[in-house]
């Protein structure tokens, strides 16, 4: 069962919106999922409240560093995958949350202050490997993107990640009515009426592919750290 952490530690970033997007396509494909939302704006936890029962998702709401593990070890059996959604701050809980990771996703908006908030994670990364020899896979994806215009800020980003040698997801997560409007509705993008949501089939091909890039990256097989410690 991976584990799939979101970090930036910018607010903002599209953390809390690409972490629901992920674990309601893994559910939709029959993949039991477990959210860890260690974000103080529990708004996943909120969606979770107003949705009622969704197939093959669970929610933990309150997670603390103390916790965090407990929670992990608890799930496992019923768990295919974690997904941990973190606060936009540097803190102990969002290092103990990485490197218990299988794999951390960083979303990034094609601006400066994200792609500083997306530098912060990548250094932790980089002192986890450098001071304990962990190594943790981890990719960038690139957030709130125009569907029909690229803008300047995004390549500057993109540019700047390809120097560095970051992995970034072929897939963007588009910015999307959809995606802002799940957490008013409630419910997954295959509840909504496309007569009320504009462009609601390009916002499911959307979280599809972003999904299915993920899978690949980090397919069930994969180990979780905590399993192989037990
Ligand atoms: N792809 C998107 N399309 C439309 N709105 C988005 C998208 N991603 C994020 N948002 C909106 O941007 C704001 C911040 O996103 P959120 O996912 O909460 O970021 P974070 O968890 O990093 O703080 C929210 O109002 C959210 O609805
Ligand atoms: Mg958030």
């Amino acid at each position: 069962m991976p584990v799939i952490t979101f970090a930036n530690t910018k607010g903002g970033a599209g953390k809390t919106t690409a972490a629901l997007l992920l674990a309601t396509e893994l559910a939709n494909t029959g993949a039991r999922v477990t959210i860890l939302d260690a974000d103080p704006q529990h708004w996943i936890s909120h969606w979770h409240e107003i949705s009622g029962k969704i197939a093959n998702i669970d929610v933990i709401s309150f997670v603390s560093l103390a916790s965090i593990q407990a929670h992990l070890s608890e799930n496992r059996a019923r768990t295919d995958y974690f997904i941990i959604d973190l606060a936009g701050a540097r803190n102990t809980l969002m290092a103990t949350a990485i490197g218990l990771s299988d794999h951390v996703l960083i979303p990034i908006q094609g601006c400066a202050m994200d792609a500083k908030g997306g530098a912060q994670v990548l250094e932790i990364l980089a002192q986890l490997e450098k001071n304990a020899g962990i190594r943790i896979d981890h990719s960038v994806v690139l957030t709130r993107v125009n569907s029909l215009v690229t803008t300047r800020a995004l390549q500057v980003v993109k540019q700047l990640l390809a120097q560095r040698a970051v992995r970034v997801l072929d897939t963007p997560i588009v910015e999307r009515a959809a995606f802002r409007d799940i957490f008013d509705c409630g419910g997954t993008l295959g509840d909504m009426y496309p007569n009320r949501v504009s462009n609601l089939d390009k916002a499911c091909q959307n979280a599809r592919a972003f999904a299915e890039e993920v899978c690949k990256l980090v397919p069930l097989r994969a180990v979780n750290r905590l399993r192989r410690a037990a």
